[in-house]
């Protein structure tokens, strides 16, 4: 699962390593119950909500979200790839990392590294032309024109990519390894069927995109005149992945390590610009919208973000894309404001014209999320009818959904009472049933955080650490979590295919433990982290977190049948509304009537009396 290193010695890995210990060495750890706390090392925060669990051998922050097991934790403090994370603890352990035997694989290992060198030696190259191609006069002629400096030219690592078809080739290719690495990192384009490549960056400006760490991952190429594409990027690799990158985080962090505020523009040029007028916070996305990816990014450096959005109809609606993606960000003490430009500016030609300080003045104006909030749907609603304001509760409280508990949650509900005669208890009220209503089979659910007593029904849980009640199949991946041994109940085939929410997620992890029992926590999180699966890898660190009440085999077996009980359920009420629907439709096939009447039959037994 895990490419090229093999999963046992990764499982070995793991055993040896205690990530208490590791951790600790890090950041300092209290020992709080069965656990330890700190002060999360991947987010601002002033009150401890990372912990590290000694007998599941992985750590969870309940404020960022950020989770893993040993490795995960080495990955992410030290900015490492996996295998470099791999490589760090093996060394630790006193071990050695297996070296793959088929000839090719040396070469792939080596692969990421190398592509890091071939990205940077392209970047040199394409500042050396712009200052000594003979060519260059157009390139420096058109940056002039635009007004930009030499010393931001020199900050951003600006260069040219002259006319041609084979420079970069001719500049870089040196060895048979040379041509394959150059492709990989999306320089050189092969010709259909044959060994022969041409250059992807031709007469062009060059910004090099950089990764946090400062190493060229990237490049956007901007023609000098107004030919199309207007920019072209570099396609994604493995070191460059589009919805997760910035561009111009790594050139602010060097201009001042104290930002506390990020601005988010949508070009190349109007992150330099406003750099060289003396705003340095200021990132680009890559022709992409923003990304909850890139939101969390950014909040472990900064607990504001402001979005800068042109005045046109393209602009708002970007806004609203935004919006949806920073809703479930909106943790309490992160800031997120809305900052839109008069129409037919961009940040670039602003800041030319009115200057750092009409720019600084239009930032302190930008809407904070709530006030953006309301006051599109406003927009929408007509709030002087009593159904207007039923159409605008129900609006809001589906689009507040993924909203954080906490006090923005809170202040929100009570701006949303005061716009619609409402009380705050009443949204409360029809907000836990819409949720309900959402979440079938619900029964009673743990929460994150050992000790937290459980809400009440029909209010809405006050603390981060208990947010997210858990569906059936989220339960069961909980349960198994927590004690393995516990997948022996579950049958071969028994849950069929699972077509909800996280139901692959749960075959996936029944699959594992069936075939390696014995696995702690943390060496499950391990399967998750060598396969390119994020979201799931995510999600086994954030079910891992959750604190069961009770630690009794027994007690667990009976929780766990119970859910599967549920699960099955639910898939035979799936199962039956689609036969239902079917035959509202058309006629059903014998076998399909068969499965109808027995699915009824079961229904009707099941009926309360
Ligand atoms: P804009 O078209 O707004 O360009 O694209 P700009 O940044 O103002 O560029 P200048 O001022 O004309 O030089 C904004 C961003 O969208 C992406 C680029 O990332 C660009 O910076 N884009 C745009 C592309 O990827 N391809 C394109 O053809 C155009
Ligand atoms: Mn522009």
């Amino acid at each position: 699962m895990t490419g090229l290193i093999p999963q046992n010695f990764i499982d070995d890995l793991l055993d040896r390593t205690d990530i208490v210990e590791l951790i600790d060495g890090r950041i300092s750890l209290r020992k709080t119950g069965r656990n330890y706390s700190a002060i999360c090392p991947f987010h601002k925060e002033k009150t401890p909500s990372f912990s590290v669990s000694p007998d599941k051998q992985f750590y969870y922050c309940f404020g960022c979200g950020a989770g893993g097991n040993a490795i995960g934790f080495v990955m992410e403090f030290e900015h490492l790839d996996f295998r470099s994370a791999v490589e760090e603890l093996a060394r630790k352990s006193g071990l050695e990392v297996p070296q793959d035997s088929q000839p090719a694989n040396p070469m792939l290992q080596q692969k990421q590294k190398s592509l890091y060198e071939h990205l940077d030696r392209a970047r040199q190259y394409y500042q050396q032309q712009l200052r000594e191609h003979p060519q260059r006069q157009s390139a420096v002629a058109y940056l002039k024109k635009r007004g930009l400096t030499g010393e931001m030219a020199k900050a951003f690592g600006i260069g040219f990519a002259p006319p041609g078809w084979n420079n970069l080739q001719k500049a870089l290719v040196n060895s048979d390894t040379d041509q394959p690495q150059l492709i990989d990192a999306g320089l050189l384009i092969a010709k259909d069927g044959s060994e022969e490549t041409y250059d992807r960056f031709r007469d062009r400006i060059i910004f090099p995109i950089r990764d946090s760490r400062g190493r060229t991952i990237a490049f956007g190429g901007r023609v000098l005149g107004n030919e199309k594409p207007k920019y072209l990027n570099s396609p994604e690799t493995p070191v460059f992945h589009k919805s997760k990158e910035l561009y111009g985080l790594y050139e602010a962090r060097q201009a001042s390590n104290r930002i506390t505020r990020i601005i988010i523009v949508e070009g190349y040029m109007d992150v330099i610009s406003l750099s060289q007028f003396g705003i340095h916070n200021a990132v680009a996305t890559l022709g992409t919208a923003t990304s909850k990816e890139h939101l969390i990014k950014l909040f472990r450096m900064v607990s504001e973000v402001v979005f800068c959005f042109d005045g046109d109809a393209a602009g708002r609606q970007a806004a609203e894309r935004a919006l949806e993606n920073a809703v479930p960000c909106m943790e309490d003490g992160r800031q997120i404001r809305f900052m839109f430009l008069p129409e037919g500016e961009d940040p670039d030609s602003l800041v030319r014209n009115e200057g750092k300080q009409g720019f600084d003045e239009k930032i302190n104006e930008a809407k904070s999320l709530p006030d953006f909030f309301f006051d599109r749907l406003l927009e929408q609603t007509d709030t002087t009818s009593l159904d207007g304001k039923a159409r605008l509760s129900k609006l809001a409280l589906k689009k507040m959904q993924p909203l954080p508990n906490g006090l923005l949650r809170q202040l929100m509900l009570e701006q949303l009472a005061s716009l619609t005669s409402l009380s705050v208890s009443q949204l409360q009220n029809f907000s836990a049933t819409q949720e309900s209503h959402k979440r079938e089979g619900n029964t009673g659910s743990y929460t994150q955080g050992a000790g937290q007593p459980s809400a009440r029904p029909g209010h809405r849980k006050p603390s981060i650490r208990q947010q997210r009640v858990q569906s059936p199949v989220e339960q069961a991946i909980a349960l198994l979590l927590h004690m393995p041994q516990l997948v022996k109940l579950i049958k071969d085939k028994q849950l069929g295919e699972l077509d909800i929410p996280n139901g692959r997620l749960l075959l996936d992890l029944v699959q594992l433990l069936k075939s390696s029992p014995t696995l702690t926590t943390g060496g499950i999180i391990g399967h998750w982290q060598g396969v390119d699966d994020r979201e799931g890898y995510q999600e086994i660190a954030r079910l891992s977190a959750i604190e069961l009440p009770i630690n009794n085999e027994q007690h667990l077996a009976e929780k766990l049948k119970g859910v599967l009980e549920l699960l099955i359920k639910q898939k035979q009420e799936q199962n039956l509304n689609q036969l239902l629907e079917k035959s509202a439709l058309s006629e059903l096939s014998t076998d399909e009537k068969r499965e109808l009447a027995q699915l009824l039959n079961q229904n009707l037994k099941q009926m309360p009396k």
